[in-house]
């Protein structure tokens, strides 16, 4: 494992080299606008309004790609007491860190990286430290995830129940607003959800680097704690804005997989993340990832050949998956994977 950026980071006055981006990517400037437009969906509206409830959801996957859900069912507690873990996780010392995370020989179950999967050959580096695990089947997972700090595994362990449990609830008005039928993303489409944790550490120059570069997430949808620091940037025509951190709330992204299944009625949107000086930022997201093998193709109610062709080709997701990391998220790139058949 590499070193850790956490590990030198409060010492460096400058950036490494590799850290430094060309000007074209860097972010340049450090006040970025404050987005107000983002939709914030209150999900308590839900029981007695379900109809708006849907048309809200539906109408901000189609014009923003990205949402904010509030009243979502997982309790401000856990909320807090998630997060709090997650800091700690990231706050202990480097070597505890990676016996924490080294329970699995086959590290399917728990790893622990440095700006990318990719670091020993990637040309520049992101500022940032990440733990991922898979979260379901618990029983499967959990027993190699770390049992430091001492609370992580019961925490995060109701933490993924319950988010897992809100994705569902997501997936399934999605699933009525675009008139699929009931289940549809139930089984393998679902199957292979992964916590991410990022812990993005104080830079001595947020303005030449990054924490994330801008990417589209691979997944059918992801459930993101920012928490209360801000650094999450979306691409809104053709200026990055700042995400808006609202306390206890949860950001929606439509990922790929969703828009190849809707066949472009929903689309993920461009995101990108910057570091700043003072304060640590610790993010989690919850990807709902299809299970490897799946077939992934639109749906075939809403691709019809005469009226609504399909946009997007048939693929195995984990073809998909591959591509995407060897392409390093490149939209473009991933556009004509998924378009081949059509462009
Ligand atoms: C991601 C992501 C944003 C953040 O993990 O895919 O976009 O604010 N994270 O950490
Ligand atoms: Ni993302």
């Amino acid at each position: 494992m590499e070193g850790l950026v956490s590990n030198w980071s409060s010492t460096a006055r400058t950036l490494p080299k590799s850290y430094i981006f060309p000007p074209e990517k860097r972010p340049g400037q450090l006040n970025f606008p404050l987005d107000k437009t983002i939709p914030v969906i209150d999900l308590s509206n839900y029981d007695h309004d379900p109809t708006s409830t849907i048309e809200q959801i539906l109408k901000a996957g189609q014009e923003y790609g990205i949402f904010q859900v509030i009243n979502h069912g997982v309790s401000k507690e856990l909320v807090d007491e998630t997060m709090k873990v997650f800091e700690e996780f990231h706050a202990m010392p480097a070597k505890d860190k990676a016996r924490e995370c080294s329970k699995d020989p086959n590290k399917i179950s728990c790893r622990l990286y440095t700006s990318s999967e990719n670091f020993p050959t990637e040309e520049l580096h992101y500022w940032r430290d990440a733990l991922v695990h898979p979260c379901h089947p618990l029983d499967e997972h959990m027993q190699f995830w770390p049992q430091n700090p001492i609370r992580y595994r019961e925490i995060v362990g109701k933490y993924t129940v319950e988010v897992r449990k809100l994705a569902n609830k997501i997936l399934e008005l999605i699933i009525q607003g675009l008139g699929l039928s009931p289940g549809y993303f139930s089984g393998e489409l679902s199957e292979n959800p992964v916590v991410l944790v990022n812990h993005y550490p104080p830079c001595p120059e947020p303005s030449l680097t990054l924490g994330l570069a801008k990417h589209s997430d691979p997944s059918l949808i992801t459930i993101l704690l920012q928490g209360n620091v801000p650094g999450l940037q979306v691409s809104k025509d053709g200026q990055w804005v700042v995400v808006e951190p609202l306390p206890h709330a949860f950001i929606v992204n439509i990922g790929y997989i969703l828009q190849v299944i809707s066949n472009g009625k929903l689309k993920g949107v461009e995101h990108r993340v910057v570091t700043n000086s003072s304060v640590p930022r610790t993010t989690a997201s919850l990807f709902i990832y299809p299970s490897n093998d799946s077939l992934i193709k639109p749906a075939a109610t809403l691709a019809d050949a005469s009226n609504n062709p399909p946009l997007y080709r048939a693929f195995q997701y984990k073809d998909f998956r591959s591509y995407y990391v060897s392409n390093r998220a490149d939209a473009k790139k991933v556009h004509e994977f998924v378009d081949r058949y059509n462009s």
